[in-house]
């Protein structure tokens, strides 16, 4: 459950107790919290309302006596009962009961925490995968959707595909990177994300295996668990995942699938060097293992222009090749798109018509102002300036601060560097320590549950200025827990 954002006033005549008391029977009775929900800790209370904690020890020992709260095993307190329910013949319904019956999993705790923390007015994210709102081209999208506003756009549902005009734009794209590709072989999505959870839907059996680089992104989001996958770990070294490892373990787990991000990987930053990338595309040939290849990260590099995709030299339609506007230009237009042979295509834009009618027009129509007009390319120019930049900032600051703590290698580009400390610490109080001093770092084993040694930095999003504060900090954290 989010913070509260209320406090009791200290001006009013009522005792702060009796307004938290009051608060809390509101939320309860008007059943924003209804009949089943564990309310925050009582230390995380006491912190958003600004006051002891036993202030409100003593309300919710009020309302427990009231009937409205009881203490639930394993900690915590529940609602268990809201003044109406308490006098109508049939029990209020338990919500809870159903939150926990949905077949979707939830997210990982520690993901739900950073989805709420990033929000914390005044906090740092050293991890964020997303560029900074400095990067994000504000001026740009405000032309681009003027000139959409100009023309009249169509404000209807779309075709099943997506925008005509859009798809011909990305074919193109994908043709320049060698990839054969027309406007029927390629499907819009709503982000990369919906492209996952479509193909998880669409087209494995449930029970499947699905092989992924470890670490991996798609550890950190239920998706394919939540279809009835399972995920299974390949190692990767230095030049991307181990292609001489991927038939031993497609034939141990039958696997259906191998899902790799192999241009500045998601999160060690890895690029799969060219001789990997041969020697995989010889792997799944032997195999005939169909691959997902992410490649959201692509346009991010910051030495040299990215390797050609595997898609490129894929003659054998084994591979849905993803990509998305999310990390270069606005995570807020939700635009990806997949790229694969067309019955695929056409199974997945069916599932994808039955659960949001496609994606919405308006963003569609900008996506391609964007990629039709030349804006993408300078923009892109820009953000490669500063993301080298901000990479050698924070190459500098893990010089200074934590080059006897920890390990690192320079990513060629994306976001992230994966951070190995020296000295296996208990995750759990670094995070929270770190979050008391406003910072918010992306724990290793949400990418790989064995990966606690590991922080997952990113030098896109903090300000330069918060990014050197908070790294100094956090050096200083690690260290004062390991001594
Ligand atoms: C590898 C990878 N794929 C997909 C996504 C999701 O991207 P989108 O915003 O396009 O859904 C992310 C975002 O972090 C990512 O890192």
């Amino acid at each position: 459950m989010e913070q509260p954002h209320w406090q009791p006033s200290r001006q009013s005549a009522a005792p702060l107790h009796v307004q938290i008391m009051q608060y809390i029977r509101d939320k309860i009775a008007g059943g924003e919290w209804p009949v089943g929900t564990r309310i925050p800790s009582q230390r995380k209370l006491a912190e958003a309302f600004k006051v002891n904690r036993s202030t409100v020890v003593t309300a919710l020992e009020e309302l427990a006596a009231a009937g409205m709260l009881e203490g639930c095993r394993g900690g915590g307190t529940r609602v268990v009962n809201h003044t109406w329910g308490a006098l109508a013949a049939k029990p209020p319904t338990n919500w809870d009961d159903y939150v926990k019956s949905g077949i979707h999993r939830p997210n990982l705790p520690a993901v739900q925490e950073i989805n709420r923390a990033e929000f914390h007015p005044g906090i740092v994210r050293l991890g964020t995968g997303e560029l900074s709102p400095e990067l994000l081209p504000h001026r740009e999208m405000s032309s681009v959707l003027h000139r959409v506003a100009d023309r009249t756009p169509s404000l209807g549902y779309g075709e099943p595909m997506g925008d005509p005009q859009l798809r011909e734009l990305l074919a193109a794209r994908l043709r320049k990177l060698g990839i054969a590709a027309s406007p029927a072989s390629v499907l819009v999505v709503s982000g990369a994300l919906q492209a996952l959870q479509l193909i998880s839907v669409g087209l494995l059996e449930q029970g499947s295996a699905v092989l992924v680089e470890r670490p991996s992104y798609l550890y950190s989001v239920p998706v394919f668990q939540s279809a009835g996958m399972k995920l299974r770990g390949v190692p990767m070294d230095e030049e991307g995942l181990r292609a001489d490892l991927v038939g031993a373990y497609a034939r141990q787990y039958s696997a259906s699938l191998l899902y790799t991000i192999p241009t500045f990987h998601n999160p060690s930053g890895t690029l799969m060097t060219e001789q990997r990338r041969r020697q995989l595309m010889d792997a799944i040939e032997a195999e005939g293992l169909p691959v997902i290849e992410d490649d959201v990260y692509r346009d991010l590099w910051l030495d040299e222009p990215s390797p050609r995709p595997l898609k490129a030299r894929d003659t054998a339609g084994n591979i849905l090749y993803l990509g998305s506007l999310s990390k270069t230009v606005s995570p807020g237009l939700r635009i990806g798109w997949i790229a694969g042979p067309q019955p695929v295509l056409e199974r997945l834009a069916d599932i994808k018509m039955q659960s949001d009618y496609g994606s919405s027009t308006l963003s569609q129509q900008a996506a391609a102002e964007w990629l039709g007009s030349g804006w993408y390319e300078q923009h892109m120019e820009r953000v490669r300036d500063q993301l080298k930049a901000r990479r050698a900032i924070m190459l500098g600051c893990l010089d200074k601060h934590f080059s006897d703590i920890a390990s690192w290698n320079a990513p060629p580009g994306g976001f992230y560097i994966w951070l190995k400390l020296h000295s296996q610490l208990p995750a759990r109080t670094l995070f929270d320590q770190a979050l008391r001093r406003n910072i918010l770092i992306n724990p290793g084993h949400l990418y790989d549950r064995d990966a606690n040694q590991y922080i997952r930095l990113s030098y896109a999003y903090a300000s330069l200025k918060d990014m050197e504060q908070s790294l100094a900090q956090l050096a200083e954290i690690i260290k004062s827990i390991s001594s």
